[in-house]
């Protein structure tokens, strides 16, 4: 009888079998991706296939399921017990008998693609570090005294073809005996790196987990993932307890220098954290904790050293040493985590500089700047914003001391991102009429219910994204001028603006509380913008560029801005409002592929050391930068990009008499 003719989709991969060859045979023979885990006993479900069923006129057959022999015992057993749709079949139990078209769904691919919601995103390709492997090892007899865990590494060669020098954890070594006895000598072995056995469980065991930690010195945020399939079951988040501490980075810095024992209290703060978030994760994806093998964490220098247990008081002045650059993974215990298995392995991705965190390695991991040939911009905000450019031939990477005005601190009516903050404001430039809309309420205040939305609600202040938009407004519609100035030759005429002391305030919300700007509420933000603005200018100097092909809003406060209000009030560079986009927690997305995907750890790892570091507070161009940047959008750089989009007011500061008490009041106020 002549061979018959396989072919799997979506690969495309063929060959000519001998009628009666197992199905996940000829995959494996032709290198098709099909999973599993029971090592083709018909027991584990992972390599189930359908027949493409029609004629195939660009390989010459008619396909159907008459080509497969019918269900085999195997097939019906786990049929009984597991369910198997219909027709889905066990390719280690399904047998050849003609020519035949299959189809290796999704969810039966080791190397799965995991479609994410983005269509600009990278795709992930699913290679966890850790893989299971179910194995029947052999009886000890009294004439062969090879011990278990070598009869254990015997099975696995001879039933994976896995032939390599394997080493044992501690805790499964201990147990070994044990679980071998529980269902006669058949296991499932969890193995880190295709070397490391780290955990043991009787029987079959299909099911690990991770986590990818994001860590900000604000928030923390952990989501959970199926190792196998790569779905997230799970997010949560909380805020970083450490803020007791300190507000900022510094202030930790600082209360480590100061305090006997500073640093313990920090890190077994950030720890207790972690612990709480794997317990949140777990119980709301209905798991158990103890199959979370993996964990990935990223975070800026000062969050990574503190949760490792490293004093971070050289990265709080010049020249900023790391204690270490590189990768690290730490087992589950070493860190002293208390809520994860002793053996799992917790993954930190690399630090690019002593201000430029694991946080930005993930970004660049998500975002993929490195793989383009465009020039990619990517700021990172937060009190210290990360900043990143460049393509695929060279990178720079650099912070900026932005401070916490884009997070709603230093701003008199700040809060943060939370439910009644003022998000998002207009202002009609002809009547200079003003409306917002907040936070947990889908209508503008001019809409009808809006007051009783808000009575339920209660308006509690502006968060960054409210205020960038304020700022926005108001200087299109002039009550703004290009040098910051809050225009009180219009009080007058706008019910909005009045005087305030020796300046001008600008009332955005008449209610109790009262919503407004101050002059000095803009004097923060234009520091914070200008020093995210000369930022990126001095990485576009060193690169010797004046455009940018696309720019890349990432971060909690990134996402939330209309890159629209962002380039008016001069936070970016000019760049076509089309290729500015917002990549939400690319941070954590980024922690989430290292996590599923083995190979972009070596990726990123390559790509950091690769990166320029260019260190803005010995930069003397990063003044000049910033100096020019105050103004709104900017001094100098005419914006032409975004002036084709957006009616811009011609420059106006404030008049001479004006801008004469502005500057003694700025004197006396310096
Ligand atoms: Fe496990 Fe087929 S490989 S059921």
């Amino acid at each position: 009888m002549p061979d018959a003719l396989v072919i799997f989709t979506p690969s495309g991969k063929r060959g000519r079998f001998p009628i009666g060859t197992p199905l996940l045979q000829c995959a494996r023979k032709l290198g098709v991706d099909i999973d599993s885990v029971c090592g083709g006993r018909g027991i584990c479900g992972r390599c189930q296939i359908t027949v493409a069923e029609g004629k195939f006129a660009k390989h010459g057959i008619s396909s159907s399921t008459t080509s497969l022999g019918n269900l085999t015992k195997p097939e019906i057993r786990f049929k009984q017990r597991n369910g198997l749709k219909p027709g889905c079949r066990l390719s280690c139990h399904t047998i050849l008998s003609g020519d035949i078209v299959i189809d290796v769904p999704a969810s039966s691919q080791v190397h799965k693609q995991i479609v994410r919601k983005r269509p600009e995103a990278r795709k992930i390709q699913m290679d966890p570090i850790i893989r299971l492997y179910y194995v029947e090892v052999e009886a000890a007899t009294l004439d062969n005294p090879m011990g278990d865990f070598e009869r254990l590494v015997m099975a696995l060669k001879n039933q994976w073809r896995l032939d390599r020098s394997f080493e044992i954890d501690v805790q499964p070594l201990i147990n070994l005996q044990s679980i071998l006895k529980k269902k006669d000598r058949k296991v499932t072995v969890a193995i880190h790196c295709n070397k490391q056995i780290i955990k043991i469980w009787p029987g079959l065991h299909s099911n690990i987990y991770g986590i990818a930690f994001d860590i900000g010195s604000t928030t923390l945020a952990g989501h959970l993932c199926d190792l196998s399939t790569g779905d997230i079951l799970a997010t949560s988040g909380c805020m970083n307890p450490q803020i007791r501490f300190g507000e900022d980075l510094m202030s930790r810095v600082s209360y480590v220098l100061l305090n006997h024992n500073g640093q313990d209290e920090l890190t077994s703060s950030i720890r207790s954290a972690v612990d709480n978030l794997i317990l949140e994760t777990s119980n709301e994806a209905g798991i158990e904790k103890d199959d979370i093998l993996n964990l990935t964490f990223v975070g800026n220098p000062i969050m990574h050293h503190l949760l490792l247990g490293i004093d971070p008081s050289e990265l709080g002045g010049a020249p900023f040493s790391l204690a270490v650059h590189s990768s690290i993974t730490l087992k589950g215990s070493e860190l002293k985590l208390k809520e994860i298995y002793s053996e799992s392995r917790a993954y930190f991705l690399p630090c690019i500089a002593g201000h430029v965190g694991s946080d930005a390695a993930a970004v660049i991991l998500s975002e993929g700047p490195h793989l383009k040939k465009e020039i990619t911009l990517i700021v990172d905000v937060g009190t210290n914003a990360e900043i990143i450019l460049g393509n695929k031939d060279h990178m720079l990477a650099a912070s900026s001391p932005t401070g916490p005005a884009f997070e709603g601190a230093q701003i008199t009516c700040g809060q943060r991102a939370a439910k009644g903050a003022i998000e998002r404001v207009r202002i009609d430039s002809k009547t200079l009429e003003t409306k917002l809309k907040i936070i947990g309420s889908e209508k503008w205040s001019d809409e009808q219910g809006f007051p009783k939305e808000v009575n339920d609600i209660k308006i509690t202040g502006i968060c960054g994204s409210g205020i960038i938009e304020a700022l926005g407004e108001m200087y299109l519609a002039g009550i703004l001028l290009a040098d910051g100035t809050i225009n009180g030759e219009i009080a007058s005429s706008c019910k909005h603006v009045y005087q305030d002391g020796r300046t001008f305030s600008f009332k955005l919300w008449d209610g109790e509380p009262n919503i407004y700007i101050t002059q000095n509420d803009v004097r923060a933000i234009q520091l914070a913008k200008a020093a995210l603005y000369a930022g990126a200018r001095l990485l576009m100097e060193k690169m010797r560029i004046d455009d940018i092909d696309q720019i890349i809003l990432a971060g909690a406060f990134g996402s939330h801005i209309d890159p629209k209000y962002a380039m008016i009030l001069g936070l970016i560079p000019d760049c076509n409002l089309s290729q500015v986009s917002s990549a939400g927690n690319a941070a954590g997305t980024g922690a989430t592929i290292a996590l599923l995907q083995h190979g972009a750890r070596a990726e990123i790892e390559k790509e950091v050391v690769k990166i320029e570091k260019i260190e803005t507070a010995i930069e003397p161009r990063f003044q000049t930068h910033f100096v020019d940047a105050m103004a709104i959008p900017h001094k100098t750089a005419p914006m032409t990009r975004l002036a084709a989009e957006v009616k811009l007011p011609k420059n106006r500061t404030s008049t001479p008499k004006r801008r004469k008490k502005s500057t003694n009041r700025e004197n006396s106020e310096n």
